[in-house]
């Protein structure tokens, strides 16, 4: 059997109803862009526990998404979708390419989230764009933009209070939408959430708990995934 589609960190396989498909959450890990590549024993099983728990609290909270069910340790079963080829990013605090692009200091708290739209293209480079860009090159409509910044807020408000009683600051994070292919009107919230895309700070000591360990070769990558998925299984309990 072939993938419907292999990404970086997860493939999408058919199954027997064609508006479900199977996600499988891969050991793989890159950054930069895939310039920096790794696998992590156990990476996929952490990343699908943390998703499947963080999806089902969200969906409590009223937040539609494609999750249906988890399968098995490194599979869930998800709604198909067609992914909207526009990445929102959220952020609360100054990391990461918002540090290098203004020269401000990592940590500094924003008076309000700041959203980004980046084109989710791997040859691009994942360029961030505005609002015209994503209008003219028909990315999303204009509507569509304002129900993913009010979605990604809303999620934004939900995270940071969730994460917040893990222990953890909810620095930054990537969504994806993708349409219903069942009722493609409808957009919902579909990849993943996991510590490959949120930045996760300990709320004491400040320790970065995500895929940054990777990216800065910190060390503990897997040791801080495990630590963030027993404090997230503590939070749903
Ligand atoms: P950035 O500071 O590198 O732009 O990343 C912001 C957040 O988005 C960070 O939590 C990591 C996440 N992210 C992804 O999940 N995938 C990506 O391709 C990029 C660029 C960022
Ligand atoms: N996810 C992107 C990559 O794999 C960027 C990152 O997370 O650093 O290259």
């Amino acid at each position: 059997m072939t993938p419907l589609y292999e990404g970086k960190a997860k493939r999408l396989w058919a199954t027997a109803d064609p508006n479900v498909l199977r996600m499988e959450f891969k050991n793989d890990a890159t950054a930069f862009n895939g310039e920096k590549k790794a696998s992590f024993e156990n990476k996929g099983r952490l990343n699908n526990a943390i998703s499947t728990l963080i999806y089902g609290m969200l969906e409590k909270e009223g937040v539609p998404t494609h999750f249906v069910r988890q399968i098995d340790e490194t599979n869930v079963e998800v709604h198909k979708v067609e992914i909207l080829m526009v990445e929102v990013i959220i952020r609360n605090l100054a990391a990461g390419s918002f540090c290098k692009r203004t020269g401000v200091e990592e940590g500094r708290v924003f008076s309000q989230p700041i959203i980004e739209f980046c084109i989710k293209s791997d040859e691009l480079g994942d360029p961030l764009v505005n609002d015209d860009y994503i209008r003219e090159l028909s990315l999303a409509t204009p509507e569509d933009l304002a129900f993913l910044r009010e979605a990604a807020l809303k999620v934004n408000a939900i995270l940071i209070d969730f994460f917040a009683r893990c222990g953890l600051k909810l620095v930054d994070f990537k969504l994806e939408f993708g349409r219903l292919a069942a009722q493609p009107g409808k957009i919902v919230l579909a990849d993943e959430i996991s510590p490959d895309g949120c930045r996760l700070w300990d709320l004491k000591t400040g320790e970065k708990m995500d895929k940054d360990r990777f990216r800065r070769d910190l060390g503990n990558v897997m040791e801080a995934y495990a630590e963030v998925l027993e404090r997230v299984k503590s939070a749903t309990r």
